[in-house]
């Protein structure tokens, strides 16, 4: 039997103020797309910025559906319209913030599972990773450089192949 462990580096900064300019100004991005959001069921509000490697920012929020499943998360929705309005260009950096219902917003939030798959695709797709910037509008920042550290052992196309 052999044993292994896995080893996810995070960054944390206290705040807002203590991020490297382009990481505040992609932040403060995802902050002002939480606007956007169509969450009338959860009043959940989930803003994402993301940047590619054209220097381009693209923001997103959560649009959700009266058939709650046909709801999609804030991640999912800016990575399919930046794929879709810049095909080819990889993702680099993705910012992510919310707001509750009560205005509560003190915490980083990570992306959901479904989320973690398709940011793993993106960073396979391109051959590059996408550093994940982690935040509410207020609390401590985590910064963390591979979306993929957080799916050990994803599920890849590399699997659907003939072996
Ligand atoms: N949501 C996101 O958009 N991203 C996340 O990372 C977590 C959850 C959305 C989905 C749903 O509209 C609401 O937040 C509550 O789950």
């Amino acid at each position: 039997m052999k044993q292994t462990s896995i080893h996810i580096p995070v960054q944390i900064f206290s705040d807002l103020k203590t991020l490297e300019a382009p990481d505040a100004e992609l932040f403060e991005c995802a902050r002002n797309a939480t606007a956007d959001a169509y969450a009338p069921y959860s009043k959940f509000r989930v803003g994402v910025a993301i940047r590619l490697e054209n220097g381009q920012i693209i923001t997103g929020s959560n649009q959700e559906n009266a058939s709650f499943p046909a709801g999609i998360c804030a991640e999912r929705v800016t990575l399919s319209a930046a794929s879709a309005v810049y095909p080819g260009i990889a993702v680099t950096e993705l910012a992510l913030t919310y707001v509750n219902e009560s205005g509560d917003s003190k915490h980083p939030i990570s992306p959901c599972g479904i989320c973690r798959q398709t940011l793993a695709e993106y960073e396979q797709r391109f051959g590059r990773s996408i550093r994940l910037i982690l935040g509410g509008f207020s609390g401590e920042i985590y910064i963390i450089n591979r979306a993929t550290d957080l799916l050990p052992f994803a599920f890849s196309s590399q699997e659907l192949k003939p072996h």
